[in-house]
C-alpha cells in the first residue's frame, strides 16, 4: 500500500486525475470504477479541466460501485444519476459506456449478479476510486462485511444514513438498503485508490492502513491488495503513526513511477 499525504482536496483531485489520465494514455478503453459521496468530486473536476485542455475519454468506460434499494429511477440522489450528473455529463462520458447495479429493480438479487456478470463480461475495473465512510466502510461494505463478498445487497449502519443524511430532506428519507460490489469485487480492480479527506475520517483511516487486517474494518483489506494506494489531506492523515515516514517516502520516490 502507498500512502500520499497532500496539503488539501484539489491536491488529492490532480494526484487521482493524473493516474487516471495515465492509464486512459495506455488503455483509452479502462473501465474506470467511481464512487460517489462528497470526497471523489475534485477529482472529477480535475478530470474535466484536464479534458478541456486535450485529454481524450472518448474511449473510456465508466461502472458504479453501489447504489441505494429503492429509490425510483431518475431520483436525484441515486447514484446512477449522482454519476451522470458528476461524471458522464462533466466528461462527456455517453450513457453506452456506463454500467451499474440497478437499485429499483423489482429483483435486487438478480440485479447484483447481473451487474457481477457485466463487469466481468467487461473485462473487469483498471482502476477503481475509493471513498471510506467514518465507521471504515468501502463501497456500502459495512463494517464485519466478508473479505470474500460479492456484489449484493447490505444494510446501511446508522452511522452511515446520519452521514448521508445531508444529500436527503432528512434522516428517515435515506434507504437502509444497498446494493454493493463486494469486498471481493472490488478487491479485483487492477488499481484502488482510496481518498479520504478531513478530521472526521482520521481514525478510520489509521485503521484501515495501520490497524490489523479486520472485518470490522472493512478499508483494512487494501493492506492485501497489490496495487492500492490511498491519498490522504493533512486532517484525515492526522492519526498516522508513520506519517512522516510516508511523507518523506513519496518524496524522494522516483517520478517515472507514478502511483
Ligand atoms: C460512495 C461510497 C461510499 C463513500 C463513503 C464516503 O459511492 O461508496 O463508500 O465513498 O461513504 O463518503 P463521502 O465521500 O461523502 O465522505
Amino acid at each position: 500500500m502507498e500512502i500520499v499525504i497532500v496539503p488539501d482536496a484539489p491536491a488529492q483531485g490532480d494526484l487521482a486525475a493524473g493516474a487516471i489520465a495515465d492509464l486512459v494514455g495506455r488503455k483509452p478503453d479502462a473501465l474506470i470504477g467511481v464512487a460517489t459521496g462528497s470526497t471523489p468530486l475534485p477529482v472529477y473536476e480535475a478530470l474535466q479541466r484536464r479534458r478541456e485542455q486535450g485529454l481524450n475519454l472518448d474511449r473510456a468506460r465508466i461502472c458504479q460501485l453501489d447504489e441505494y434499494v429503492g429509490l425510483p429511477a431518475g431520483h436525484p440522489e441515486s447514484y446512477r444519476e449522482v454519476v451522470r450528473r458528476e461524471v458522464l455529463d462533466r466528461l462527456g462520458i455517453s450513457d453506452d459506456r456506463f454500467m451499474g447495479p440497478d437499485g429499483s429493480a423489482a429483483d435486487v438479487v438478480k440485479a447484483c449478479a447481473d451487474y457481477e456478470r457485466t463487469l466481468a463480461a467487461a473485462g473487469g475495473v483498471d482502476l477503481q476510486l475509493l471513498g471510506i465512510g467514518t465507521d471504515g466502510h468501502i463501497g456500502f461494505n459495512e463494517p464485519i462485511s466478508s473479505f470474500g463478498s460479492r456484489t449484493r445487497v447490505k444494510t446501511l449502519t446508522k452511522q452511515t444514513r446520519v452521514d448521508n443524511a445531508r444529500f436527503f430532506a432528512g434522516l428517515d428519507e435515506v434507504p437502509q438498503h444497498v446494493l454493493t460490489q463486494g469486498i471481493g469485487t472490488i478487491m479485483e480492480a487492477r488499481h484502488l485508490i482510496l481518498l479520504a479527506t478531513g478530521e472526521s475520517k482520521a481514525e478510520a483511516v489509521a485503521l484501515a492502513v495501520e490497524g490489523p487486517l479486520a472485518a470490522v474494518v472493512p478499508a483494512s483489506v487494501l493492506q492485501l491488495h497489490p496495487h492500492a494506494t490511498v491519498i490522504l489531506d493533512e486532517a484525515a492523515a492526522g492519526q498516522l503513526k508513520l506519517a512522516d515516514y510516508y511523507r518523506s517516502t513519496y518524496a524522494t520516490k522516483p517520478a517515472w513511477q507514478g502511483i
